[in-house]
């Protein structure tokens, strides 16, 4: 099947390329294109789309961090020598940094590792194994069960299904997770003990809580005393747009609704400064910090606190992370424009199938018609465009409809994202011909 990629001028998309979406000058406007998937594959392309890692160039924005910072020395302002042991729930001004970011006092903050992940797998384990509240084991409970909105953030499924915690998907919609289910689920089920939560920019979807949505989860009446949100804000300052959309204040909306210890907060730098070199934050309420000493002090006798140090030094504060955050955005919404215009070009046509354009954070979902998913994947990758496996988004890996793919357009070149683009257009519109085709 040969294809005709029409690009239209500006302003003749349907919307598609809108004010929040110009269009990347590496975009010939006006030419037609024709191409077919045979001979993408004979282009012999190999671009890897697997995981929302940030590319080169934007790691290069926080050079500094290694190449200045740490001339300065390793006393903190203080006096701690950063190089020792202690201060287990982190540097105070990292803790004060961390604040200013969460909007929370520095006592509810603690600084921790390099990885937000590393924080919500511990947070679960030491709820398995010693309880919330003391003495009450979740483990020791029975069978402990966590409510999933999907499509999801896979790595959250894992690290349930590595601790044997039987996962129940709830649909996500635009909003947030769909609320009427998720409160009926928690009020019938005590073994329901948390459910996931990305409020801002969800991985995958895009999704922004909306204040109604955030106000039931934190009233809502639940079968478990010890219920937890577990609130993983990894895209709170990652916006695709020049609005900046504000992650919901959830400590005092659960405060407010009689839950103060509901919400477990999970941030990072790692897609500001360094991936898997930054600076990973928790917070809660005081109890809950008090909680988390207890269990981490026997896992650690202290954070690396000269990361800590280098990071408060080279981000300061809120308005110079948001400064360099627009230096992110610059390199990275061309990039979600460039795959934007390649899956409309592409797939415009189709009324069953659909992408999100998110404001913000590093994915788009892209839904097929029921049953194409996999088969979509597969031919990508003979094309070589690697995706996230179909289905990776739901717990178990399994998306019952087999509808959706998570597209991470961050890590390759724009030209490679509009040439991915049309690879995964092409590889569905073959699938879809195949299903034709086994149907005739
Ligand atoms: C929703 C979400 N949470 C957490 C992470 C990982 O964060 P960290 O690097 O701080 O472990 C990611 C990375 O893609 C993510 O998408």
């Amino acid at each position: 099947m040969r294809i005709n990629i029409t690009r239209l001028p500006e302003g003749n998309l349907g919307g598609i390329l809108d004010r929040d979406w110009p269009v990347p000058p590496f975009i010939d406007k006006t030419t037609t294109m024709t191409t077919t998937y045979e001979e993408l594959r004979a282009q012999r392309l190999s671009i890897d789309m697997t995981r929302g890692k940030p590319a080169a160039d934007q790691l290069d924005l926080s050079q500094a961090l290694i190449d200045d910072v740490a001339a300065a020395g390793y006393l903190s302002r203080d006096g701690i020598d950063c190089r020792n042991y202690g201060h287990l729930l982190g540097l105070p001004e990292a803790r004060e940094l961390g604040g200013q970011l969460l909007g929370l006092p520095a006592d509810q903050v603690v600084a921790g590792g390099n990885s937000s992940l590393e924080l919500m797998h511990d947070a679960i384990v030491f709820a398995m194994l010693h309880g919330v509240v003391p003495g009450e084991a979740w483990c020791r409970a029975g069978e402990v069960a966590f409510l999933c909105p999907v499509p999801g953030y896979d790595r959250h499924f894992a690290i349930c299904e590595a601790l044997g915690i039987r996962m129940i998907a709830v649909p996500m919609n635009d909003d947030g997770p769909d609320m009427d289910r998720v409160e009926s689920l928690v009020a019938a089920d005590p073994a329901i003990k948390g459910i996931w939560c990305v409020p801002l920019y969800s991985n995958p979807t895009g999704a922004i809580y909306s204040p109604q949505v955030v106000r039931r989860l934190a009233q809502m009446t639940t079968a478990a005393s010890d219920f937890r949100l577990f609130w993983d804000d990894a895209y709170r300052f990652h916006h695709l747009t020049e609005e900046r959309y504000a992650s919901p204040a959830i400590l005092a909306e659960c405060a407010r609704a009689g839950h103060p210890d509901r919400a477990l907060i999970f941030a990072s730098t790692s897609k500001v400064t360094l991936a898997g070199a930054g600076m990973a934050l928790f917070a809660s309420s005081r109890r809950n910090v008090d909680w988390w000493q207890r269990c981490a002090s026997v896992r650690t006798i202290g954070p690396d606190k000269l990361n800590q140090l280098r990071h408060v030094r080279y981000l300061r504060d809120r308005a110079t992370l948001e400064r360099l955050m627009d230096r992110h955005r610059a390199i990275l919404q061309p990039k979600f424009a460039a795959l934007d215009a390649s899956l409309h070009a592409l797939l415009g046509d189709l009324a069953e199938v659909s992408w999100t354009r998110p404001k913000g954070g590093y994915f788009v979902s892209l839904f097929t018609p029921d049953g194409y998913a996999k088969r979509t994947v597969e031919l990508a990758a003979e094309a070589g465009v690697v995706l996230t496996p179909a289905g990776a988004a739901f717990p178990y890996g399994d998306d019952p409809r087999d509808r959706h793919l998570r597209i991470a357009p961050s890590c390759p070149s724009a030209a490679q994202i509009e040439q991915a683009g049309a690879v995964i257009a092409l590889s569905l519109r073959r699938a879809l011909d195949e299903g034709v085709r086994r149907r005739a």
